[in-house]
């Protein structure tokens, strides 16, 4: 839990300091990003399929909409959940060199479950961001995520892991998490009433409540793991820098 909310909240954030940035939804079937950022897209990834094997930084820009609080330029997931199965890797592959080459940050937003999307997704990233919650079933699908990384030979180098509610009084503490997960903690995001609150009236609570702790750490998480990590590639001007997040519930 958290994908969604951590992910438009960075490139959001990102995006507000200058920085040219794109969001990529990539839960095909329920994405929710537009919503949350209270777009009415008229374009969706859907459209990138019919410009396959030509894609081009003018066709993309053509598809994308504009978060206009932060900037932020949104690639939408189908309306029509019928749509995602339309929606072939080769096409996310060819989507993500192109946007690579044209943002200097691309962020992508997944759905639970490792698709064969997400998988190239991941292959294609230089950072992936794992979401635990402190609950027993979230740790051990985030277990068999890391695993099936693993087998697929995905590079450990990159991965972060975020606890979200990490403050939750649920018995299982962050460090349990790293024991079941072998794998360190980064960084941690509070609970807060303002995420729900900032989802329903369609605004990022990184913009909205910069003061709230639940911002501070999401904008922590940016600055060190993100702009720290890639930011000085960006300036060079060989726009690189690329985050995903992916997990389970
Ligand atoms: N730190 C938080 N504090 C309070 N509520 C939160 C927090 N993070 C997420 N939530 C709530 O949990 C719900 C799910 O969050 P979100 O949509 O970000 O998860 P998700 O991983 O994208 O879910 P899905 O797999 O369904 O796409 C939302 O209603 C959100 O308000
Ligand atoms: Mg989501």
């Amino acid at each position: 839990m958290g994908k969604t909310t951590l992910a438009t909240n960075l490139a959001a954030y990102v995006a507000s300091t200058g920085a040219r940035t794109l969001l990529i939804d990539l839960d095909l079937m329920f994405g929710d990003v537009a919503i949350s950022l209270q777009l009415a897209p008229m374009h969706s990834i859907r459209d990138v399929t019919q410009m396959q094997g030509r894609l081009d930084e003018q066709a993309l820009a053509s598809v994308v909409a504009v978060h206009e609080p932060s900037g932020l330029y949104v690639l939408a997931a189908p309306s029509d959940p019928g749509d995602a199965d339309r929606v072939p890797a080769a096409v996310v592959e060819e989507l993500l060199r192109v946007a690579r080459q044209h943002y200097e940050y691309v962020f992508v937003d997944t759905p639970p479950s490792l698709t064969e999307q997400v998988l190239t997704a991941c292959d294609l990233s230089d950072l992936t961001l794992l979401i635990a919650t402190l609950d027993i079933p979230a740790v051990k699908n985030l277990r068999i995520a890391i695993n099936t990384l693993d087998t697929l030979g995905a590079s450990k180098d990159n991965r972060v892991v975020v606890v979200n509610r990490a403050d939750a009084k649920v018995g299982l503490k962050p460090a349990d998490v790293e024991a079941a997960l072998k794998h360190s903690i980064t960084a941690r995001i509070p609970s807060s009433v303002s995420v729900p609150s900032s989802i329903n009236r369609g605004v990022a609570v990184v913009l909205d409540e910069p003061r709230s702790p639940v911002a501070a750490a999401i904008r922590s998480i940016a600055d060190t793991e993100i702009r720290a990590r890639f930011g000085d590639v960006a300036q060079n001007g060989a726009k690189r820098a690329f985050g995903l997040l992916r997990s389970k519930k």
